[in-house]
């Protein structure tokens, strides 16, 4: 039987999870939360046909019910709003399994942290290690021996190649390329359909190809 998994979220990236997780074995997607000030109605607003079950303001109670969890906030700018529900829930007693998708491959020796999800078609290979709470977006790459901090998201067709290192909190844009063996800073954004060839040693916004920082 499927465990039950109550999702943090319903916006865009929401929808794609609910996706990945109704394709797979293990999950189903049972309810979903959204912020607080949200309009709760007797009959409850649907998003891909799973219910909204309550708000952050009600996560006590929720965690009751049931235990395991999924971020579905998408990360864009900023990864703050993913941070703060989860360790908020954290402290409540919930848990956050890893999410893969069946169409995903994760190959043998790869480590993956609570939280984390692995969505279609994405390809994270040997000795790689991903680390909490952290999205690998459709398509995305993580070659072999790569490390993907806490609180990353690697968007959709990234592609991440050997021993790189991505650190804390940073996005990777759809589309960009990290050439192996290069290190991005924490607190990083880097744009769509960048192209990094060397290590950004300090935080900020990088764009484009040739990069460069724009803050
Ligand atoms: C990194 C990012 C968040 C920066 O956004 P921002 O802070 O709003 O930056 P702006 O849009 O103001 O752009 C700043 C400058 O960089 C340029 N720029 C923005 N994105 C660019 C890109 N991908 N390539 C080249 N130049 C780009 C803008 O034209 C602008 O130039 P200007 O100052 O000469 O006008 C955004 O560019 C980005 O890549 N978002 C992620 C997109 C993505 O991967 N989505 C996937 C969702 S799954």
């Amino acid at each position: 039987m499927k465990k039950p998994l109550v999702l943090i979220g319903g916006g865009g990236h929401c929808k794609s999870c609910i996706d990945v997780i109704r394709m797979g074995v293990e999950f189903e997607p049972v309810g979903i939360v959204e912020h607080a000030g949200f309009e709760m109605n007797a009959e409850p607003v649907r998003i891909s046909g799973v219910p909204v079950i309550g708000t952050d303001d009600q996560l006590k109670e929720i965690i009751h019910q049931f235990p395991d969890f999924l971020i579905t906030v998408g990360q864009i700018k900023t990864p703050a709003a993913r941070i703060t529900l989860f360790n908020t829930i954290r402290a409540l007693g919930g848990h956050f399994p890893v999410v893969i998708s069946p169409l995903a491959h994760v190959a043998r020796g790869v480590t993956i942290r609570e939280g984390t999800i692995i969505m279609h078609y994405a390809l994270v290979n040997t000795e790689a290690v991903i680390g909490q709470n952290c999205i690998i977006n459709t398509g995305a790459l993580i070659e072999h021996e790569s490390s993907v901090g806490d609180f990353v998201h690697i968007s959709t067709n990234a592609i991440v190649n050997g021993q790189c290192i991505v650190g804390d909190r940073t996005l990777i844009g759809s589309g960009t390329v990290l050439a192996n063996n290069v290190s991005v800073a924490p607190d990083s954004l880097v744009s769509a359909g960048s192209v990094v060839l060397k290590s950004l040693n300090r935080p900020g916004t990088y764009i484009g190809n040739p990069l460069r920082k724009i803050r």
